[in-house]
């Protein structure tokens, strides 16, 4: 079997191969830089590749992304048009952004962040507890992640709504599709929660004209991308008080500059892009069952349409 060409440009790498040489040793899945046969490579196993990655490989027919979101291969302009790009599929994440969203969406409807503020002050004041069909989640993408995180979130008895660009059914969350449908879907938001894919169409969605859609005292929880949010809108609506607080987990540019307005703002709570990690036996289970997949012609699912982003 030709070497298959893992890149993850991190001290991850060899947990990975470690992880897919137990799962598949037959599959011969190689560190991308001590591959000599370059030209015998038609698969690869990536992470943010760099655009050598693909001057190496001139054969590669498909590459797996170890992780959901497949913007940083898209936006490589190195990435020729014929190689097919397939993402992961919920790999164990679903259930760690359920854990996430639910934390956070926790902390806000039972006033965590007043009673934050009060112990600061050595003031003792209880407030009403609201019954949770009055805590209006709106989620921004119901694709593998957003639809599994709506399921859930029903158990907690909210009132769930989804927006996407397709039209999605699910039971017991309202859905709203496409651009006509964003404000409506965003003025009936108490707690707006992004999964979206980062793709053209998305990027600065979590901009000041969306956000001040949402009524006043609005909160924002992104576990998409950095790329989604532009920064001083946020900070601006959160200053001018129109939104109560938000909760950033992953930055345009990681790690977040030290000096950054997030790091001390006070009504942000943020986390170092670990709202979902990419369970290594997961995938590699996954991957791998798809490699086998493809060489042996049959269909897989997780492909990209370049068009779409996702
Ligand atoms: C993580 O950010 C992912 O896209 O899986």
């Amino acid at each position: 079997m030709n070497p298959c060409a893992l890149f993850t440009g991190s001290e991850s790498n060899h947990l990975w191969l470690t992880e897919f040489e137990r799962q598949f040793p037959q599959l011969n899945i190689q560190d991308w830089q001590n591959i000599v046969d370059t030209q015998t490579v038609e698969y690869g196993i990536v992470w943010q590749p760099s655009p050598a990655y693909f001057q190496r490989f001139p054969n590669l027919k498909a590459v797996f992304n170890l992780g959901a979101g497949v913007d940083a291969i898209l936006s490589n302009p190195a990435v020729p048009e014929q190689v097919q790009i397939i993402r992961i599929e919920d790999g164990g994440m679903a259930q760690q952004m359920n854990e996430y969203f639910s934390y956070f969406l926790l902390h806000y409807y039972r006033d965590m962040d007043l009673y934050q503020q009060q112990q600061k002050q050595n003031h003792w004041q209880p407030h009403t507890v609201k019954s949770p069909n009055q805590f209006r989640v709106g989620i921004l993408g119901l694709g593998q992640l957003g639809s599994q995180l709506a399921e859930h979130l029903r158990g907690y008895g909210f009132d769930i709504a989804g927006w996407s660009q397709s039209k999605k059914h699910l039971e017991g969350v309202t859905t709203y599709t496409g651009d006509d449908q964003l404000k409506n879907f965003l003025q009936r938001t108490n707690a707006l929660c992004c999964l979206l894919p980062l793709t053209p169409a998305t990027r600065g969605i979590l901009n000041h004209q969306h956000l001040s859609q949402l009524p006043q005292g609005a909160v924002v929880i992104n576990g998409a991308r950095g790329g989604h949010l532009v920064a001083t809108d946020l900070i601006d609506l959160l200053d001018s008080g129109h939104l109560r607080g938000a909760v950033l987990d992953a930055f345009e540019q990681e790690p977040l500059d030290p000096q950054h307005a997030f790091w001390q703002h006070p009504n942000i709570l943020l986390t170092p892009h670990c709202a979902a990690q990419s369970e290594h036996h997961v995938c590699a289970q996954q991957i791998g069952s798809k490699l086998k997949a493809i060489l042996s012609n049959q269909p897989i699912t997780g492909l990209i349409n370049r068009n779409t982003g996702y």
